[in-house]
């Protein structure tokens, strides 16, 4: 287990019964790049049993979170669930991903789209002062099925634009728009369907999603990122990478979960 460290955990918050994230002590030596994510898990019986998930923390900050979902029989989130203050985690030593602003092609607006934990490398992204010398206007969409679900949503609100440091870029860039599809909310109704019909650009009074200007990320379950492709690939959008800067790019950690 050379490749891992060993961190200790600082705090844990349950959001749902169904979600929870945890704060740990971060190697010095672990560098990363904001959107990106490591292997992290738990030792059991003598082995690492590890998973992909993004750092919610920002690469400037001396300790790492981690948002997670709990699976009821989940070999790796029905242990981690349980994790309290003091107990080790194992944190990958190399961070990885393609939620990169240079695997993207200079935009007015940059759109970050996720659904459930797929929030996760957005919340460092959005505390990164470059996202916003490089694009007018930030726009965070959070899709969750229970309000419940829209974790951070009170600090993304209240204490990030406050921040000494990111706050002011935040308070005058940042468009955060929390949408829930199973209870009623003042922003109701799928990413995917708040998109097409501009629901979203008529709320934040911005112009419609536009393929030849704005640029998109997207972290979420499957079938939100396979329905999300076809609607911006049908938009003229192409993929970008390390190689290709491109209009979108897609977090695929998160298909292989
Ligand atoms: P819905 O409640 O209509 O299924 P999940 O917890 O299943 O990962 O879902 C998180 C959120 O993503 C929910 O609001 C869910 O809406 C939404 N969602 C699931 N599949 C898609 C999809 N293909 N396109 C857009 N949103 C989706």
């Amino acid at each position: 287990m050379s490749n891992l460290n060993h961190e200790t955990v600082l705090s844990v918050h349950h959001w749902t019964d169904t979600l929870f994230s945890f704060t740990t002590t971060r190697d010095p030596a672990f560098r990363f790049e904001n959107g990106q994510f490591a292997m992290i898990g738990l030792e059991i019986d003598g082995k690492p049993l590890l998973r992909a998930y993004s750092m919610v923390s920002p690469n400037f900050e001396e300790t790492l979170e981690f948002l997670s979902i709990k699976v009821p029989d989940g070999p790796l989130t029905s242990r981690l669930r349980n994790v309290k203050e003091g107990d080790t985690v194992l944190v990958g030593q190399k961070a990885t991903g393609t939620l990169l602003l240079h695997n993207l092609l200079p935009g007015r607006i940059l759109y970050l789209l996720g659904t459930g934990t797929g929030l996760a490398p957005f919340m460092s992204i959005i505390r990164d002062p470059r996202v916003y010398e490089r694009f007018e206007k930030v726009v965070l969409v959070h899709g969750c099925r229970l309000v419940d679900e829209l974790a951070y949503s009170e600090r993304i609100r209240e204490e990030f634009p406050r921040h000494d440091y990111f706050g002011e870029l935040i308070a005058e860039k940042l468009l955060y728009y929390p949408t829930v599809t199973r209870q009623p909310h003042r922003n109701r109704g799928r990413i995917t369907e708040l998109l097409q019909s501009d629901k979203i650009g008529a709320d934040l009074s911005i112009p419609p999603l536009d393929a030849d200007k704005d640029r998109v990320m997207l972290c979420g379950s499957p079938q939100f990122l396979f329905d999300m492709r076809e609607l911006m690939e049908g938009m003229g959008m192409q993929e970008g990478n390390q190689t290709k800067p491109g209009e979108y790019v897609i977090e695929k950690a998160f298909v292989e979960r």
